[in-house]
């Protein structure tokens, strides 16, 4: 592992990609490190469930939309995310859907991500992915052509049934699918792991469930820090976490 700029972080519907990916950033700009975050979902808009503040907000459809896009129209549809000016956002806005803009193709996904690379401001690049991977041009590109995919999953029946489905659909090569990193998130403390970890083919990062996590989701406040036992553990897990997938350590 080790040193990925671009990395995707996909899995079930509701295991945590949006809530993790943000705190990686957190972890990420904790280091100085600039991160562009890509949300995917374009039937639950993200912008308005992570973002305080709902003015002054571009959507990510309409970049992709325009026919010839530059990294400053990249960088002019970036949302600020927090107070530390690391982390910028671009994803879809409050009341839009699939079909608020014109279709676009996995050619201009592409087109996107590479500017998003060269783009020398920004150290990192995180795709917080849908779990509608097929239907969502977005996440299946970046599925293709991230350095490193994080796959989360939650240890219930319904997580384990739908990575194993989806296994099947990312059975190309192309898809790399053997060397995606398994997280299991939200674990009870008495929950005994084992078979979902089995089912993953491994998991080497386990995250708790945390309540004060769901409070600060709840109140668009995930860039606050967490406090308590529980908090902290699931701080170091993410700490541990970026260090061995996005630093070389
Ligand atoms: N470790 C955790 N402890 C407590 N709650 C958690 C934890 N991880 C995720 N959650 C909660 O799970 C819910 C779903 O999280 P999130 O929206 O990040 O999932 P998702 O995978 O992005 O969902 P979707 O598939 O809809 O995009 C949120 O309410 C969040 O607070
Ligand atoms: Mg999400």
């Amino acid at each position: 592992m080790g040193n990925n700029r671009f990395v995707a972080i996909w899995g079930s519907g509701g295991s945590g990609k949006t809530l993790l990916t943000v705190k990686f950033a957190k972890e990420l700009a904790a280091q100085k490190k600039n991160v562009l975050i890509i949300h995917c979902d374009d039937e639950t808009p993200v912008l308005p469930l992570v973002l305080p503040v709902s003015e002054n907000i571009k959507s990510l459809g309409n970049l992709l939309a325009m026919s010839n896009s530059t990294q400053v129209a990249v960088l002019q549809h970036c949302t600020v995310f927090g107070s530390s000016g690391y982390i910028s956002l671009l994803g879809y806005k409050l009341g839009e859907n699939a079909i608020s803009y014109r279709e676009y193709s996995s050619k201009d996904v592409k087109n996107l991500f590479n500017m998003c690379r060269q783009i020398p401001t920004v150290d990192y690049i995180l795709v917080d992915c849908s779990h509608h991977t097929i239907d969502n041009v977005l996440t299946i590109v970046a599925l293709e052509t991230a350095d490193a995919v994080i796959k989360v999953s939650n240890s219930n029946i319904k997580s384990t049934v739908y990575i194993e489905s989806q296994k099947k659909l990312l059975r190309e090569e192309r898809f790399h699918y053997c060397n995606q990193i398994n997280v299991l998130n939200n674990v009870l403390p008495s929950q005994d792991t084992y078979p979902f970890r089995e089912a993953l083919g491994g998991a080497p990062y386990v995250l708790s469930h945390c309540s004060s996590l769901e409070e600060q989701y709840h109140e668009r406040k995930l860039l606050d820090s967490l406090y308590g036992k529980a908090g902290k553990k699931f701080e170091s897990v993410i700490k541990q976490l970026v260090k061995e997938v996005f630093f070389d350590e």
